[in-house]
């Protein structure tokens, strides 16, 4: 029997671990699973994503550069992906309408809360950034019912347009926006969604939102802690998880929206982390 095609789509893509994880994950589950990634040229996402499904593809993980493209080429999209504005997950539902799916903020928020037994009830959480990576988890994070999520940003108005975004969804989550220089106070959970680190750049915050038991978490993964975590280390911080998990939820979570089977994942992350 012909496995069935699935494919992350990217530029670049070379170092993508999605094919990685999901090989392990077919092995794990014995689904028929062959798991590819493409490099999509960049002034052709619609074309590389209409090719791969004429030729039988059953399913795209997208990513950098292409996940609003994604969301925008969608002829239908789930709720997830909708407020999300990107999507990361793509298939051709029932219909035979081309469907995006967003997986990262629930991955996020498996990752805090099973793997590492985050309790995000009635916190306070400090998320930096205010870009398409922070948009696309903002949904899952705010049902997780935490007490306020500040969002802080370079470019405060970004922030704000977030904050004016999902306010009317938020119930009785207080959300607010800044910029890095203003927290000054302890919190809870402190979530690095900036891409800072990609220019060797640090937020420039102040250390006094760290506390010994404040949560950092940096959606970056990263053989080695990333400068975001150590950052938080040298400040007192003593737990500091980078994206790895995140990584690896999102694409279970993909798995089972095209399989209808959740892939265990703690063994998956456990290679990674040898690999
Ligand atoms: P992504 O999809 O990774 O979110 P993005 O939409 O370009 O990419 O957003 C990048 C985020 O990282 C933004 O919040 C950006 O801040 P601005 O909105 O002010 O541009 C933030 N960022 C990027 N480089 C940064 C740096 N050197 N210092 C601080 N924040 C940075």
């Amino acid at each position: 029997m012909n496995n069935d095609l699935y494919a992350v789509v990217g530029n670049p893509i070379s170092h993508s671990k999605s094919p990685r994880i999901h090989s392990l994950f077919a092995q794990q589950t014995g689904e028929s699973v062959e798991y590819t990634a493409i490099q999509a040229p960049l002034d052709d996402f619609a074309g590389t994503v209409s090719n791969f499904f004429d030729r039988g593809g059953q399913g795209l993980n997208v990513t950098v550069p292409f996940k609003e493209q994604a969301w925008s080429l969608a002829e239908r999209r789930t709720p997830e992906a909708e407020k999300a504005g990107a999507a990361n997950t793509l298939y051709v539902d029932g219909e035979g309408l081309l469907t995006a799916d967003n997986t990262d903020g629930k991955g996020l928020v498996t990752d805090l809360t099973t793997n590492h037994g985050v309790d995000l009830r009635g916190r306070r959480i400090l998320m930096l950034g205010a870009g398409g990576a922070v948009r696309g988890v903002l949904a899952p994070l705010i049902a997780a019912g935490p007490a306020a999520i500040t969002l802080a940003n370079r470019t405060v108005s970004k922030a704000e347009a977030l904050v004016a975004l999902f306010s009317p969804e938020a119930g009785n989550v207080e959300l607010s926006a800044c910029g890095f220089e203003t927290p000054d106070e302890p919190f809870d959970l402190i979530i690095n969604g900036t891409s800072a680190s990609l220019q060797g750049d640090l937020p420039p915050l102040s250390p006094n939102v760290i506390e010994a038991d404040t949560v950092v978490y940096d959606m970056m993964y990263s053989l080695i802690t990333t400068p975001f975590n150590q950052w938080a280390l040298d400040h007192g911080a003593t737990r500091v998880f980078d994206g790895l998990g995140m990584l690896v939820e999102q694409a279970a979570e993909s798995f089972r929206i095209w399989r209808g089977i959740r892939p265990q994942t703690a063994a998956v992350m456990e290679e990674l982390r040898n690999d």
